[in-house]
């Protein structure tokens, strides 16, 4: 706790809300202001001393994040957001779309990974199917049916953010592109828990967000095999991205650099690699997967609420639902007493839906989590259903 300011500043804050997003720790806000202050300029067209630095800044940065999954600096796009990402392949994947053909989800998608590709449905008359996860192990459901000569990407998410679960995501992987279907990884709640080597894993572009990684928001990271990268248009143009304009037409780049058209968030850049280095210096996964086995035995043994499953490996994320109290009412006591969950359908309301739940509370640890923090999240808890559950 005494790493991050904001946590400083409010001593009372138990924040258990990090698959939202992730509290900073000063070393990170301290390499995005260092950088506004010293290496300030825009980048790759600079004749100037100080645009060269931003550059080597730029770039470093992108080494780092694409070490920190395996890939090489030439696969990796640094873009805004996991959404954008997925909005952007979903718009330019390089597929010949015919009425009939499909894309395969999960319902535990975020709506992040759902959205885009419903609105490409309706302009194709393309068919979404959604592989179901199953509501005793938390686990992705039967998929091989649901994989056909017709499906043209797969698209899934690496863990829900809902119930935790890691997907085992290999033999489906697998199986698509030993047919030529596009493999798309969503890892937005896996990254910063599960070790990722996009070399071992079938995908052809994967995605996360550094701010679920306790960096600032504006860069995401989004590897893309070399196969599809030079397959695949821009999702933006303008600006950085050409060879040479004339009046109805353009020339551009080939290359990673053809995905970041415009000004780049360079600071968010740097921030992020600075805290990968963190991230890696810390060795949380003990301390997160000790925290995580506390509550859920605690949870478990509370009667009067639901733990949902959440597979045979998961990130610290966990969620459950009472018949008696209900999760807004959860979340409001909670908040009263500084303690910060998330209530309602997380942006994954398929997986919600297909469990007939209509909201459930999220408890979501972090770097700054402790095993006080959660004695007293139980006692506050136990009051608040003592108050207002039982009748
Ligand atoms: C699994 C998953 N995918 C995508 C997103 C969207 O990420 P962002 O809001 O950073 O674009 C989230 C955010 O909660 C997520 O949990």
């Amino acid at each position: 706790m005494s790493q991050f300011a904001l946590l400083r500043q409010h001593p009372e804050l138990i924040y258990f809300d990090s698959a939202a997003t992730c509290q900073v720790p000063d070393v990170v806000l301290q390499a995005y202001t260092d950088y506004y202050q010293q290496h300030h300029a825009n980048v790759h067209r600079a004749s100037h001393q100080l645009g060269r630095a931003a550059t080597t800044a730029l770039e470093t940065a992108r080494a780092k994040l694409a070490e920190f999954i395996g890939a090489s600096a030439e696969q990796i796009a640094l873009v805004a957001s996991t959404t954008a990402a997925l909005n952007g392949l979903a718009e330019q994947l390089p597929v010949q779309w015919q009425a009939g053909d499909e894309i395969l989800l999960s319902s535990a998608e975020h709506h992040a990974n759902i959205l885009p590709w419903q609105r490409l449905a309706k302009q194709h008359e393309l068919t979404l199917r959604y592989i179901p996860i199953d509501s005793e192990t938390g686990e992705l459901g039967e998929w091989r049916e649901l994989l056909t000569p017709r499906t043209r990407v797969v698209s899934v998410t690496a863990a829900s953010n809902i119930t935790g679960t890691v997907f085992h995501l290999q033999p489906l992987l697998q199986a698509a592109k030993a047919q030529g279907t596009w493999t798309l990884v969503d890892a937005a709640q896996a990254a910063a828990h599960v070790p990722i080597e996009v070399h071992q894993l079938e995908c052809d572009a994967l995605v996360f967000s550094m701010h679920k990684l306790y960096s600032v928001n504006g860069c995401a990271v989004l590897y893309i095999r070399d196969a599809l990268r030079d397959a695949m248009a821009p999702f933006l143009v303008g600006g950085g991205i050409v060879q040479r304009v004339s009046a109805t037409d353009a020339e551009l780049i080939d290359g990673i650099h053809k995905f970041e058209a415009g000004s780049p968030n360079t600071a968010a850049a740097v921030a992020a690699a600075t805290a990968v280095d963190w991230l890696q210096q810390q060795h949380l996964q003990r301390q997160l997967v000790n925290l995580r086995q506390q509550l859920l035995e605690q949870l478990q043994q509370r009667a009067w609420l639901t733990v949902l499953p959440s597979g045979a490996q998961a990130t610290p994320t966990i969620s459950f639902y009472s018949d008696e109290f209900q999760a807004f009412d959860i979340a409001a006591w909670l908040d009263q007493h500084h303690i910060a969950v998330r209530a309602g359908h997380h942006c994954a309301q398929l997986l919600l839906q297909q469990w007939q739940l209509p909201a459930v509370v999220r408890i979501s640890l972090g770097a700054y989590n402790t095993a006080d923090q959660i004695n007293r999240f139980l006692e506050t808890l136990d009051a608040g259903w003592a108050l207002f559950g039982s009748d």
